[in-house]
């Protein structure tokens, strides 16, 4: 038998945090990757360096949203908060046309799109494409869940991977995740919490965060609501 998540098998594959599923593109997403994809897209190939702060015309602290789903949280915030720049980066591909046609309406100069993976993007040279101590903050609101026992290796959410979000962090930058998934949040606080040289808990040790007002609801925030969840957030600083 083949074991795919161990990396000393032939056929080893690393364990995604996503499934993907194409989904149709409509024909505003379509038009949106022809004409807009090059004015607010970002495009990155595995194993070449990013300069973040180089993707924007006006040089400010840059903000990293991961799995921005339709875009719409991302919108309100990145056009609310001018003085920062906002890259968010998507697997799906309509949530990223979705997201370039928010930006054109919304004429929003400060928000540049990225569809690529995670954990990839966030990897260390030369795997990886982003320069040490180079974000102002990391967003992470409403990752896949991933319930079933089986399926916890594929939360975003573990050791490694927050050390390589801690390496790209510029010192005082702030990571904030938000869930409604209870034992996701769990599994987010025990993660975080065992890394006190790296995190501080804005909230003190242990504690979640009511939700900041600088955080727009999303789209599967308002699904859990609507279903009776309660919205657990994180926000944690680099030391
Ligand atoms: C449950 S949805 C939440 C979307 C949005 N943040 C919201 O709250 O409405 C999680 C999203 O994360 C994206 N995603 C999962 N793993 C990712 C990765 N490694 N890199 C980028 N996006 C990812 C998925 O494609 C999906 O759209």
């Amino acid at each position: 038998m083949i074991h795919r998540d161990d990396p000393s098998q032939p056929h080893h594959r690393p364990v995604r945090s996503f499934v993907l599923r194409e989904g149709r593109l409509t024909a505003g997403q379509r038009r949106a990757f022809e004409a807009l994809w090059p004015r607010f897209g970002v495009a990155w190939q595995p194993g070449t360096p990013l300069d973040p702060v180089a993707v924007f015309n006006v040089p400010q602290p840059v903000v990293l949203e991961i799995g921005f789903g339709n875009g719409e949280s991302l919108a309100a915030q990145a056009a609310a908060d001018p003085a920062r720049n906002y890259l968010g980066l998507e697997v799906h591909r309509p949530g990223v046309g979705h997201l370039l046609l928010q930006i054109e309406r919304l004429d929003i100069a400060n928000l540049r799109v990225m569809r690529a993976d995670a954990g990839a993007l966030l990897q260390p040279p030369p795997a990886g494409g982003l320069p040490a101590a180079s974000l102002a903050a990391v967003q992470l609101f409403f990752p896949d869940p991933w319930p079933k026992q089986r399926h916890h290796k594929r939360r975003i959410v573990q050791p490694a991977f927050m050390r390589n979000v801690a390496r790209a962090l510029a010192p005082g930058g702030v990571f904030h995740a938000a869930t409604d998934w209870a034992p996701y949040a769990e599994h987010m606080l025990q993660v975080l919490e065992a890394m006190p040289a790296l995190f501080e808990n804005t909230a003190g040790a242990g504690r979640f965060t009511e939700r900041p007002a600088s955080r727009p609801p999303t789209k599967f925030e308002r699904r859990g609501e609507r279903l009776g969840h309660r919205v657990f957030d994180l926000v944690y600083r680099r030391r």
